[in-house]
């Protein structure tokens, strides 16, 4: 990349890196809940606002004058047209139990536009990026999406929101779909998901009530690796829906999650 593009890639790489050393390193034996969201199992850590906070810091150094959107609160209107959008651990849930699958997401937009996305993902060793036009990487590598196996063959990630009316449903829709795919996943941090779906180690994922924090760098990078990403039929991804398979897998799936309703609540 080249002029702003490759300013933002190194200023997102460096503000990743930096957050996934500080929790790796930093984990308190004893963490605990901080405080409850949307719901009681909707937890944040005090490692999560510190997280927001090196973040948040670190691109006020480098970059004063972009607008920022992070999971903890952190909004500021800009005036380059450049918007960070954050998630200081993806995978709360896997980083208090100790589990390796969370992430520190970082994306770029210019004018609305996802330009920029990387996922750091400690514990795994891995840093997934991709810049727009420009292909996805793991590491140094190129990542490359699955070609697509049938729909019966296919290993499909997905999540659940932390409401119980959404659960209800979202549990309903897995019902229908566990008979007709290879398995489920659910590895818990969904931007990994999406990198999961980028470098082949799921065939597709889908989920519905994301937050654009969750989805902004993942998308971009599945995208990137030659996976088809999108919502509803002719929808973007959104909260709404998010789905993200190689051609020939994305469709028969969006079809299905049309048919199931896994759009709503
Ligand atoms: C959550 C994770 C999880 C997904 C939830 C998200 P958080 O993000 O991405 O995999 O199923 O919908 O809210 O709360 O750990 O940042």
């Amino acid at each position: 990349p080249e002029g702003l593009t490759a300013e933002l890639l190194d200023v997102a790489l460096e503000a990743a890196a930096r957050a996934g050393v500080f929790l790796r390193e930093g984990r308190p034996a004893d963490l605990g809940v901080a405080a409850t969201k949307t719901s009681a199992v909707d937890v944040v850590t005090e490692m999560d606002i510190a997280s927001e906070k090196l973040i948040t810091d670190y691109l006020a150094e480098r970059r004063p004058d972009d607008g920022v959107l992070g999971e903890e609160g952190a909004a500021t209107q800009g005036t380059t047209g450049v918007e960070w959008v954050i998630d200081p651990i993806d995978g709360t849930v896997n980083y208090l139990y100790g589990r390796p699958d969370w992430s520190v997401s970082i994306a770029a937009r210019k004018d609305g536009e996802t330009v920029v996305g990387v996922v750091a993902a400690p514990l795994r060793g891995e840093t997934y990026r991709a810049v727009l036009g420009e292909g996805a990487y793991v590491n140094d590598r190129r990542a490359h999406a699955r070609v697509a196996p049938p729909f019966e063959q296919a290993l499909v990630g997905t999540g659940f929101g932390y409401l119980e009316s959404r659960r209800v449903h979202q549990a309903d829709v897995v019902r229908q779909l566990i008979p007709r795919v290879r398995d489920i996943r659910r590895g818990g941090s969904a931007a990994i998901d999406l990198c999961d779906v980028a470098t082949g180690r799921l065939d597709a994922y889908y989920e519905r009530g994301l937050n654009p924090w969750d989805y902004a760098a993942g998308e971009l990078i599945a995208r990137e690796a030659g996976a088809l990403t999108g919502g509803r039929p002719g929808v973007p991804v959104s909260p709404e829906l998010a789905i993200a398979a190689p051609p020939g897998l994305f469709e028969p799936l969006q079809a299905w999650l049309e048919a199931l309703g896994a759009w709503h609540d």
